[in-house]
């Protein structure tokens, strides 16, 4: 049987990396296609150095641009692969422009799909990640649902039963399996001299924050006012299309410090001990969960509601009033959530499930 892993941003490599693990523990037939859509390299060579990935058989270089120039490129790239490599099963993660077109390529071909990390729903479609999210699990054949939240989605979309797997979330074995190791290997915050407990976390990129120049203003504010009243140092490694609308709107971070996007083992010491994180990010409300730190994410809803119901996350849009107001409620808050993203095996139970337990 072949597999072939398709990849092509940051969080997909960081949540691929168990699975291609386990594969390559069995001697399976499989390697990794990267779609080229992350390519800097703090986005992207830095995770597969640390986490000690082989190298992409195949890579795009699609680079960015218009989503539909992009998702084109990326459909026609994939496209060629897949009828030059024969494969039994293609698996994809999340909810890119790399895993749409990805996943509508495979399909189209009548190769089998698995989709890992199906199930999610913010309900807003017009967020891009909404809408490769829905179109890839109506067209996948194994939807891997990391909680039974995320099954009962599928289920109330009329997902037939027998194609959803709830496996829990392949962020949770990336973690148990990295977490010694960061300790080890990185020394964050030494390098950034900052205290453990004595600093905010920030990652802020989604396009509906940052390309929107009122709503970034509003977030830059609101952040700037929680540093100044806890008079902690406000961290912020910057996605590179955030640092780009930053330069392009001309807005002020003077109260904040930024600096380069950092790599998985020093971002997870800089979350492990900040003394709450404020984000967008999907992957980084999992982690912060699962690490049992608070977080505050910045969005209008999110498609992780588990973080809200066990009480590791509070959303606070956008307006820096609220910002403050939920940042102090997190802080008055025990970390004493439990973790809903599974117990980290859901890598193997995904290997085992696309194989049918048969030998490597
Ligand atoms: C993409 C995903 C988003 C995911 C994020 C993970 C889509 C629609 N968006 O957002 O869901 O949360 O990845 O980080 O698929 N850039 C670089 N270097 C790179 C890649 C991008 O500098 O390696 C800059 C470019 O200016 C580019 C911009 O970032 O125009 C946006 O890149 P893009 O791939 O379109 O989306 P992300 O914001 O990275
Ligand atoms: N991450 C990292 N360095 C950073 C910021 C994030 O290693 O400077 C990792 C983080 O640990 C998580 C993943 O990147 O595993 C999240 O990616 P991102 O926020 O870009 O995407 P999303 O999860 O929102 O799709």
């Amino acid at each position: 049987m072949k597999i072939i892993i398709i990849v092509g941003t940051r969080p997909e490599i960081v949540k691929m990396a168990p699975i291609i693990k386990e594969l390559e523990s069995q001697g399976r037939d499989c390697f990794i296609l990267h779609t080229g859509q992350h390519y800097s390299y703090s986005l992207d060579k830095v995770f597969f150095e640390q986490l000690e990935l082989p190298l992409a058989k195949y890579n795009l270089e699609v680079g960015s641009g218009l989503p539909g120039e992009q998702t084109a490129r990326i459909l026609t790239g994939v496209e060629k692969v897949l009828q030059t490599e024969k494969a039994d099963i293609v698996l994809a993660e999340g909810d890119t422009n790399s895993v749409v077109a990805g996943v509508l390529a495979a399909v189209k071909l009548h190769i089998k799909v698995g989709h890992v990390e199906a199930g999610l729903r913010s309900y807003d479609r017009s967020m891009p990640e909404e809408i490769n999210r829905i179109v890839a699990d109506h067209c996948a054949d194994f939807l891997f649902a990391p909680t039974p939240t995320a099954r009962k989605i599928l289920r109330g979309e009329g997902i037939p039963e027998e194609k959803i797997f709830v496996t829990g979330n392949t962020i949770v074995d990336a973690i148990y399996q990295n977490r010694e190791i960061a300790k080890g290997r990185a020394n964050a915050l030494k390098t950034l001299g900052l205290k453990p407990q004595g600093y905010f976390l920030v990652t802020i990129h989604r396009q509906e924050n940052v390309d929107d120049q009122a709503r970034f203003i509003s977030i830059l504010e609101g952040l700037n006012s929680v540093g100044a009243e806890f008079d902690l140092p406000v961290v912020y490694p910057i996605h590179p299309h955030s640092q780009k609308r930053i330069t392009e709107f001309n807005l002020p971070t003077k109260a904040l410090r930024l600096v380069e996007p950092v790599d998985y083992f020093s971002f997870l010491q800089l979350e492990s001990s900040a003394r709450l994180i404020l984000t967008d990010s999907g992957g980084v409300q999992e982690e912060a969960c699962i690490l049992s730190v608070p977080c505050v994410t910045l969005r209008d809803n999110t498609e992780r509601p588990e973080t809200l119901e066990v009480g590791s996350n509070l959303l606070a849009g956008v307006a820096p009033e609220r910002i403050i107001e939920q940042t102090r409620v997190m802080l008055g808050r025990q970390n004493k959530w439990r973790n809903p993203f599974g117990d980290g095996t859901a890598s193997k139970r995904i290997v085992e499930i696309i194989t049918g337990g048969e030998d490597g």
